[in-house]
């Protein structure tokens, strides 16, 4: 298989990346990111040697040059990730949501119509990763399953929202051979430090306030992203073409109780009294059409492909903040900005 990840330098990418190039020598995994501030090829550091591995920096938006990367690759298999990926950004930016997500996808799908003859005997995938967030919210109770309705509530949600309806209107319209998944919170090594997990180790260790918008009892669904990736490696190889599959941890948190237990384990491995962290905590202002709840049900994926997640909650946070907190110098080079200088360091002056 030739297989164009996009969005690899990114959070869940890297993590997709590392494990096909590790598990797969057969396959050839050809990175294609623009590099944007959610990109850091620090975060392939380990991999970027390898045989198999191939980054090519081009932007979605450059619909030539990624049509070029089909024939130069031969790919015959998409795993779309690339994205604007944070609800914040969205409020204040949601035209660069348009760009990147709806845009950027159909350049995509269309460079893959082109270089595949769509001829029903080749075996091609356009595998196209998605989020709970384009089914809106949920009341206290329900859950979010594969044939529940959409209504995306932030412009992030909605541009995903979109991207998702593009890729099932090019296997309706042009039998282009798609799979979709929708997946929860992600949560681990390499996020950038906007999101909330990150954000409030981050803030924790530089004794930073804690901002919980509203009244912090909005719910989240938290999956360790080694289990994401493990599940997107699934949906790969047996994923029913033209599927779609929700992906979640059976993980439900209220952000003010994830961030209460955040504090206290991070109390106890800066040696500090239990309650110092806590004192960071501050209400914020709301953040505008913040939706109450998302919850995933996963039977689809536990049934049909006997996926289930493999860490539990408490190992999966014990091990990300052990490795933050082994790793400042890379929240540093990501707060800074001096991440990405890496790119030109390692493959530019290289050309
Ligand atoms: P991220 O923001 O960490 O990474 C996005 C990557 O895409 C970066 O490497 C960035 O450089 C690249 N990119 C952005 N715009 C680009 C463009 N125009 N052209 C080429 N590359 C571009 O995102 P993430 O958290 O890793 O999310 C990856 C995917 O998974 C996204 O599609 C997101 O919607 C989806 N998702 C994320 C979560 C989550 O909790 N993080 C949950 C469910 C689904
Ligand atoms: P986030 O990590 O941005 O993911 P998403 O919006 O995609 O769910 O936020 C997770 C939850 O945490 C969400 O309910 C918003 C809340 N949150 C805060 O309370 N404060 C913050 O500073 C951030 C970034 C998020």
């Amino acid at each position: 298989m030739n297989i164009l990840v996009t969005g690899g330098a990114g959070f869940i990418g890297n993590h997709v990346v590392r494990l096909l190039v590790n598990k797969y020598p057969q396959y050839r995994i050809i990175n294609v990111d623009a590099l944007t501030y959610a990109g850091n090829l620090e975060n392939l550091h380990d991999v970027e040697n390898a045989s198999n591995y191939v980054f090519e920096k081009i932007n979605l938006l450059q619909a030539d040059e990624l049509s070029t990367i089909f024939t130069k690759y031969n790919i015959n298999t998409v795993i779309h990730l690339a994205a604007e990926s944070h609800v914040d950004r969205s409020i204040v930016s949601p035209l660069d949501f348009v760009y990147t997500n709806i845009i950027g996808t159909v350049n995509l799908l269309n460079a893959a119509k082109k270089y595949w003859k769509l001829n029903p005997s080749d075996k091609n995938l356009f595998y196209h990763i998605s989020t709970d967030e384009v089914f809106g919210t949920l009341g206290a109770t329900g859950l979010f399953a594969e044939t529940s309705s959409y209504a995306p509530n932030s412009p992030y949600a909605a541009s995903k929202a979109s991207s998702d309806h593009f890729v099932r209107a090019y296997a309706e319209t042009y039998n282009l051979p798609i799979v979709i998944s929708n997946c929860s919170n992600n949560y681990g090594p390499f996020q950038f430090p906007e999101k909330l997990i990150p954000l409030f180790t981050n803030n924790i260790i530089e004794k930073k306030a804690l901002p919980v918008y509203g009244d912090g009892n909005y719910t989240r669904d938290w999956l360790y992203v080694k289990d994401h990736a493990l599940a997107i490696d699934l949906i790969l190889h047996k994923g029913k073409i033209g599927s779609t599959y929700n992906i979640g941890g059976f993980n439900e948190w209220k952000n003010i109780d994830l961030v209460k237990l955040l504090c206290k384990l991070m109390d106890e491995k800066l040696n500090q009294p239990i309650g110092t962290s806590d004192k960071l905590i501050t209400y914020v202002k709301d953040r505008p059409g913040h939706d109450k709840r998302y919850a995933i049900d996963a039977n689809k994926i536990k049934n049909e492909l006997n996926w289930q997640p493999s860490v539990n909650f408490e190992q999966g946070l014990n091990e990300t903040i052990d490795w933050y907190l082994e790793n400042t110098q890379w929240l540093k080079n990501v707060t800074s900005g001096n991440y990405q200088q890496y790119y030109e360091k390692m493959y530019f002056e290289r050309q």
